[in-house]
């Protein structure tokens, strides 16, 4: 059996959507930001097995079986841990071997990989030096040359060439002796895919005569390039293959800028050129899917930084198509997405658009960004013509559709309201149409009786518990603040439930070795016990609740709690046979603790 780094929970737990993978034993049905069905641990007619996809746990309010996807399989599958992990992993074609650790063997593999890795970044840095230096030469130099004409056109400033280590190949030297002067091999240089060689021997340059953008990770280091022609020929960019460090999913251009700003949302566009524009111009929250389909890591990637997205790709029938798209796997991650629509026809990006009309007129249109309801709308009626009768049913009909996905009654009456007064067809009509669909709907959905799943919860747990779990949940809440003023304040033997006690000190554990607000938790517990008692918990939503005012109750209580266990030991200590100078000392205590009570009321 190999041995696997824990690093592959996290990539596992990641790459495995729990609705996704529940879906394939248990039958769910989307009940507002939960999924229920019925529990396939116990027998039940309605259904108390509810998964949360924001979460991705799932617990269940009848037999209090609960956990993250990992437990899930365990259970079902009836595997053991490692054995679960491995079964994921293969679902979601994570490459097992990158995590294997321990048998020697599988070490020296694990350490030539890192080693790997190591060169290619340092290749890769070098490279990224090496073309910007020469672009600078030529653009320090005097005379003509196409490089020089190309950044005019383009309107690349010197800033903006340096802060993005834009660069040009022109391959005259070839990088190959370079590199091998610094020190490194061929066959490293040709893992990192700069270095090319062909089926007779021959080594050459991937990029040649192509103005270079380094493409960087999060980390600022550089892992890819990408490589544009100066002139219309093809293909128009080149990029580096995917290797040990890049994966062309898994990345943003220019997030490494990104995340430094105060983000309150992010504009993903789909080019360098867009994305270095808009950064140039002020919008330092821009970013860069280059090109291909946005992916469910990119847009995990996102949702670290922000819940907020513009999508502002291109204007054309691909950019709106990928548009589409994106709005999906945005939307699916709980992410708020807008579009961003360009008011000129003769601006197909970004960047074109910034050129023709400037930054002030662009960041109209970014205020102005609409909706993914409006933008279906709007997709919708740029198909039809409003003009003749037949499309304008089909486009009512068409509205109705989109109304009616609409989960929340305000938003969809507001945006009834707005549509039919902008294509002035009254409101009645549409109303009427999207009440058809809701009743059709609701017929279908399964009965949730959610008060009775509150009255299981209530029965699982006593109040007493439940404000012992509220100290998690409210650690939970990534509030450090709050936080801190907790682990400061409530010792691990205040805790009276074994169970919570037991995660309470595994969060103490893990504040001293992690930033315990950047870990999945729920991966670091085994203890089966543990792992009902944190999905509980994580079920607890205090997210409209004053997590302040909270806290200074669960604190008060804790308080009052102490204070009462002590003075009813008093009070037995007092009518026992004690001297009276004992006696004497426990009444001027017990009369501190009353007033101490009184206060606390
Ligand atoms: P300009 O045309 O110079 O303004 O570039 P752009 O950044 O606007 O590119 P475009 O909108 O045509 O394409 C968006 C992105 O798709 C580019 O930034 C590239 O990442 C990618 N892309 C476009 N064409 C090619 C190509 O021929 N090959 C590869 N590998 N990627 C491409
Ligand atoms: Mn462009």
């Amino acid at each position: 059996m190999a041995y696997y780094s824990e690093d592959l929970i996290e990539e596992v737990i990641s790459q495995n959507d729990i609705v996704e993978v529940i879906s394939e034993y248990v039958q769910l049905k989307k009940s507002g930001r939960n999924h229920m069905g019925l529990c396939p641990f116990h027998r039940e007619k309605t259904p108390s097995f509810c998964v949360s996809m924001d979460k991705q746990i799932y617990k269940c309010f009848g037999c209090s079986e609960g956990g993250n996807v990992i437990s899930f399989v365990m259970k079902l599958e009836n595997l053991d841990f490692w054995d679960s992990v491995e079964l994921l992993a293969q679902r979601a074609h994570i490459e097992l071997s990158r995590f294997e650790v321990r048998s020697s063997h599988n070490s020296v593999q694990a350490q030539k990989t890192e080693d790997l890795k190591e060169v290619l970044f340092k290749i890769n840095r070098e490279v990224g030096l090496y073309y910007h230096n020469n672009l600078m030469d030529i653009l320090n130099s005097t005379g003509y040359h196409e490089v020089k004409e190309y950044i005019k056109k383009r309107k690349f400033d010197m800033g903006t060439i340096k802060k993005f280590g834009i660069g040009y190949a022109n391959g005259k030297i070839p990088l190959y002796n370079y590199l091998l002067e610094k020190g490194f091999s061929k066959s490293d240089m040709l893992a990192s895919g700069i270095i090319m060689e062909n089926a007779k021997g021959k080594i050459y340059d991937r990029f040649f005569s192509r103005l270079m953008f380094p493409i960087f990770d999060i980390r600022d280091r550089t892992i890819a390039f990408g490589g544009r022609v100066l002139d219309n020929s093809l293909p128009k960019y080149v990029n580096s293959p995917e290797n040990e460090i890049y994966f062309k999913g898994k990345n943003l251009y220019a997030m490494n800028l990104a995340k430094k700003e105060k983000l309150d949302n992010i504009i993903i566009v789909e080019g360098y050129m867009d994305a270095i524009a808009l950064q140039k111009s002020g919008f330092g929250n821009a970013v860069a899917s280059l090109g291909t389909a946005l992916t469910e890591n990119q847009a995990r990637l996102i949702k670290k930084y922000t819940d907020n997205v513009i999508i502002g790709y291109d204007q054309d029938g691909a950019g709106q198509e990928a548009t589409m798209r994106g709005l999906d796997i945005l939307a699916a991650k709980k992410l708020n997405v807008k579009v961003l629509i360009l008011d000129k026809p003769d601006a197909k990006d970004p960047d074109e658009y910034i050129n023709k009309y400037g930054p002030e007129r662009l960041k109209n249109c970014i205020q102005n960004s609409i909706s993914l309801v409006e933008f279906k709308v709007k997709k919708l009626e740029n198909m039809l013509d409003l003009n003749n009768i037949d499309s304008k049913i089909k486009f009512l009909t068409g509205v109705a559709d989109i109304m009616a996905k609409i989960e929340n009654d305000i938003e969809r009456d507001l945006y009834i309201d707005k549509i039919a007064r902008k294509y002035d067809i009254g409101s009645g009509p549409i109303i009427k149409e999207v009440e058809k669909r809701l009743q059709k709907m609701s017929k279908e959905d399964i009965v949730i009786d959610m008060q009775s799943i509150n009255r299981k919860m209530q029965l699982v747990t006593n109040i007493r518990k439940r404000q012992e779990q509220y100290i998690v949940a409210l650690i939970l809440c990534k509030d450090k603040k709050i936080q801190d003023e907790i682990f400061e304040k409530i010792k691990a033997e205040d805790i009276n439930d074994d169970n919570v006690r037991k995660i309470y000190l595994l969060l103490i554990d893990l504040k001293s070795k992690f930033d315990i607000n950047k870990i999945d938790i729920l991966s670091k517990v085994k203890e089966e016990d543990m792992i009902k008692e944190l999905t509980e918990i994580m079920y607890i939503d205090l997210s409209m609740s004053d997590r302040n005012k909270l806290f200074q109750d669960v604190i008060k209580n804790k308080n009052k709690e102490k204070l009462f266990l002590r003075r009813d030991e008093i009070l037995k200590r007092i009518s026992s046979n004690i001297t009276k100078d004992e006696k004497e000392i426990l009444e001027l205590e017990l009369n501190q603790i009353i007033v101490e009570l009184s206060k606390l009321k």
